[in-house]
Parts: C-alpha cells; structure tokens; sequence
C-alpha cells in the first residue's frame, strides 16, 4: 500500500501550554511524527508558550526529551529530529497577565499565506483569558484558528458560557473542539465500513440488530490526575464525550456527504434523541485497592468519595431506526485490560432449517478500537466433518496492521491526525457548539439523579470487568457482554 501524504499549508502554530503533560506526551510527537511523513511544510513553525521562562534553546531540549520519551525508538534519528527542533520556537506568555503578549505579536509571520492556529493546551480555566489577549492584542484575526482541549464546561451551564466566550472572539468556523476519539483511525474506519459498504448498511436497524454494545475498558487508573478526575468521575471524563461520539458515529443517519456541517448535524439528531436513562439502567462503580496497587480512595486521597471510576448504562435512541433496540455503554479504570470495542450484535436468523440440535449463531460485527485495531464478522458455518449439520460461528478476521501492508503497524496517532485538520481547516472530526451543548443536556439530569439519591459506586476489584452488578444489565435480559480479554 502506498501511504498519500498531502502536505499542508505553511502555518504558525502556538501550543498554549506547550511545556505541559499533554503537548510533551501527544501534541508535539504527533507534529513529529508529520514532519518526518513529509506533511510539514518548509516554513512550517511551532511556538511553544506558557509561563515558564525559557528560550527558544531551552524549549528545544525539553521537547528532544519528550520526543525521546514519546515516540517510538524507530522512528527516531537525529538527523529528523534536529531537523524538527529547528521549526521550534518558545515565548514566555502569562495568560492571565499582560506578560509575553507583544513578544508574541512580533514573533507571528504577517503574512495571509501562512494559516494562525493557537492550540489551547492549558486548564479549561484560562480559555477565555487566552481568547480575549488573542483578540486584544490582534494576534487572531480572521483567517486564524483556535484549538479547544476537554474538558469543554463541566455541565450544561459551564459549557454554554464557554461558547459564549469564545463566540465574543471567533466565529464557530474558527472554533476546533478536540474530541481525540475522533482521529483514531478505526473510529473514521467506522464511516467507512457503514458508509462506503452496500452491506451493512441494509441490516443496520432495529429489525436486524438486536442492540449494541460500546466498550472502552482501560487498566491505569485515575493517576496522578486524581484532582481533576475526581471532580469529573467517568461520565463526565468519557461518557458525556467520547463515548457519545462512538455512539453517534453508529447510530447517525447517512449524511449526505462526509462534510464538517453534513457530519455534525446527523450526529445532533442522535443526541437529541437520546432518552433520559432510568436510574435501574445505569451501574457506577468504583475500584478497591489490591496487594500493592492503590484504591480509588487513595488515589484521590479522599476516602469519602463516591466519584464513579467505572460507569455501565443502558441507553435507548428514540427513532424510527433504532427504536426497541438497546444500546449497553460502559468504561472503566482499573479493569482487567486496555479494550475499547463496538459490537454491533444482530439478531438471530428468523427460521432455523436445521432444527434446534445444530445450534444457532448471531452474527456479531465486532470493531476494535485499540488494541489490534481492526474488525471481525462472526459468521456461522457448517462444523466440518460427517454426522449431520451442526453449526459453528466462526470469525472473518481484519486486523488493520495486516490487511494494510507494512504501514498498517505505523497507523497514525489521533492528535497527528486532528493537528493537521486544523491546518486544513476541516472541522469534521470536531465538535460543533450545539453538539457539546446537547450532549450536556443529556448528561446533566443523569448526574443530578444520582447526586440527589446520594448513591454510592459499587465497589470493584482491580482487574476484572467491572461491578457485578454491571453484568446484571444485561443478564436481565438475557444477554450477556462481551469479554474483555487479558
Ligand atoms: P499540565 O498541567 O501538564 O500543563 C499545563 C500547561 O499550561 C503548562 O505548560 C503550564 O506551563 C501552562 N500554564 C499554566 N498556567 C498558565 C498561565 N497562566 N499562562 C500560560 N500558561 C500556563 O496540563 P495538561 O497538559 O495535562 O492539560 C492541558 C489541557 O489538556 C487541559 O485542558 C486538560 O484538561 C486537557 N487534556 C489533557 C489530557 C492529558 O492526558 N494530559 C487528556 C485530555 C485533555 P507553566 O506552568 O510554565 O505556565
Ligand atoms: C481522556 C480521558 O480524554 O481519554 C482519560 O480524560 C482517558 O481519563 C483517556 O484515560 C483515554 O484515551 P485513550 O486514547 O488512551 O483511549
């Protein structure tokens, strides 16, 4: 397979917060990572700013560091990193001071050819001072971006004031609200597969789908982000966005055309006709510590938290498509192992010929996420050998690594993927205002209802799937979730 890289147009990009954990372990690797596929221009610049006081030399050897730490042995050398590290420049920058702001004034080309992107890698806190000096100071203008890291406001309220900040400043083209979720290429291979195929397309409903499982389990826990985490817990943290996102891709009517406001308007239509979600239908947990790994409660050193670490549900999608048709969610830290799934289960063949004794299979379209990304078609077909027909289910298997060639392996990261959206300037794989704003309105009653019955998480053990009582979900109904395998 021969890999198309199309480059870009020259740009100067300003990572606010650019010394920070999350530009230090995803933003400035994934630039990396472009600039040796050759997607960097020329005079392409990366302007780190924050507080610290370092100079251009000073921000390089941090980033060399970072990208020693962050990206793959392989695909190093010094050579491109040199090379990479030259594109680097740093200013100083308070964003709630007057501090940095002409240094950075005089340091942006002015030149209409060479795209502004301002990436706002800092705490949700200062988004509307770093919008507001971009304004004052003239830096952003028109033809200029602004990136919006998670979380975006903290309920429905919170987030309709960030819009309405960031709306005194920019117009909503200009506004990129990053949802990593959707740059993982199996997440857009999702559109793919419903969109780009006859087959699935027909089957994919409430008359031929029996419900749908989303599943994204991770073992770390919550880490050193125990202050934030806490105040957010798993809802907030996941479901509210990424798992929303998953959900929608799957559900969506066909847009008419894979375009930012085709994309995102479909996706609204899912989240507005999410229903409320009974307070029988949602499992939260939270882990217990085991042998030397540490509890929830340590973690956040809060021993009276009821932060839910882990959150299963059942959610219904109130339309002609999907009405009668489940949708199980869940996510957690601390579980057995790092599997982010969708199953799109179906229902079983209306007739069986072969009577009961052959046995029966569904079909379930499995695709993986991360690890092993790919998908795999459960597919019944006769037990080879003599004595009569007895079926098995048997998986046609996709692993993206191996269907693809040798770059199936070097499948690039999300945050590479959405920079460079930025650059072009497609705000499909972006979230929309209204869209984050729906989402908060679906999220904000859940949360409510269980803060007002002062509800405590179920507790669960490192290491396995979750609460018990989450497999109840399912098992009420005679259904069951799929593994999650070590
Ligand atoms: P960090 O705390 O690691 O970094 C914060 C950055 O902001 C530092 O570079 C800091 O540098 C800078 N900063 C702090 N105060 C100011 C100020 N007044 N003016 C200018 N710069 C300032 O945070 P993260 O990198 O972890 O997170 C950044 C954003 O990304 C947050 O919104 C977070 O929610 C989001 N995010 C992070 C993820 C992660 O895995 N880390 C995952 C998903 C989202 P200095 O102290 O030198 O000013
Ligand atoms: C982040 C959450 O948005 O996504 C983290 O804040 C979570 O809590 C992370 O660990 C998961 O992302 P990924 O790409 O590792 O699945």
């Amino acid at each position: 397979m021969v890999s198309r890289v199309i480059p870009v147009d020259p740009f100067d990009l300003v990572i606010f917060g650019g010394t920070g954990d999350l530009a230090r372990r995803k933003i400035l690797p994934g630039l990396y990572r472009r600039f040796i596929a050759g997607q960097m221009p020329e005079d392409a610049r990366v302007i780190g700013a924050a507080r610290s006081e370092l100079d251009d030399e000073g921000y390089r050897k941090d980033v060399r560091d970072a990208l020693k730490e962050f990206v793959s042995k392989r695909a190093l050398s010094e050579e491109n990193i040199a090379a990479f590290l030259s594109r680097l420049h740093y200013v100083s920058i308070d964003a709630k001071g007057e501090g940095g702001w002409k240094k950075l004034a005089q340091t942006m080309r002015d030149d209409d050819d060479v795209v502004r992107a301002f990436y706002f890698s800092v705490a949700p806190s200062l988004f509307g001072d770093l919008a507001e000096r971009l304004h004052l100071h003239k830096i952003a203008g028109a033809n200029s971006r602004i990136v919006v890291e998670k979380p975006f406001g903290r309920d429905l309220e919170s987030a309709k004031a960030l819009n309405a900040t960031l709306a005194e400043h920019f117009d909503e083209t200009q506004i990129y609200r990053i949802d990593h979720y959707l740059g993982k290429e199996t997440v857009q291979n999702l559109m793919a597969v419903r969109f780009g195929n006859v087959l699935f397309e027909p089957l994919w409903n409430a008359q031929y789908v029996d419900h749908i499982q989303i599943t994204v389990a991770e073992t770390v826990g919550v880490g050193g982000r125990g202050g934030y985490y806490d105040k957010s817990g798993a809802m907030r943290d996941m479901v509210q966005n990424h798992l929303m996102q998953l959900l929608c891709l799957i559900a969506m009517e066909p847009p008419s055309r894979f375009e930012p406001d085709a994309v995102r308007d479909e996706k609204l239509k899912v989240i507005r006709a999410l229903e409320p979600v009974e307070p029988g239908d949602i499992v939260r947990g939270q882990y217990e510590g085991k042998g030397k790994t540490p509890s929830y409660h340590d973690d956040v050193e809060d021993g009276e938290s009821r932060t839910e670490s882990f959150i299963a549900m059942k959610l219904h999608v109130s339309n002609w498509r999907w009405a009668g048709t489940p949708f199980y969610v869940r996510t957690g830290k601390r579980l057995k192992a790092r599997q982010s799934e969708i199953a799109v289960v179906f229902k079983d063949a209306p007739h069986s010929i072969f009577g009961e004794a052959a046995g029966r299979h569904r079909n379930i379209l499995t695709i993986r996420l991360q690890p092993n990304e790919g998908m795999t078609l459960g597919v019944t077909i006769k037990e080879p050998g003599p004595g009569g027909m007895r079926l098995v289910d048997v998986p046609l298997d996709m692993s993206f690594a191996d269907a693809l060639g040798p770059e199936g392996d070097e499948i690039p990261e999300a945050y590479e993927r959405l920079v460079m959206d930025v650059v072009r300037g497609n705000q499909t794989l972006f979230m929309r205002g209204d869209e984050v704003e729906a989402a908060w309105a679906w999220t904000d009653p859940i949360i409510e209802g269980w803060t007002k019955r002062d509800e405590r998480p179920f507790a669960y053990e490192p290491g396995t799937a979750g609460p018990e009582e989450s497999a109840m979900l399912l098992h009420r109904e005679d259904r069951r979730w799929r593994e999650i395998k070590e």
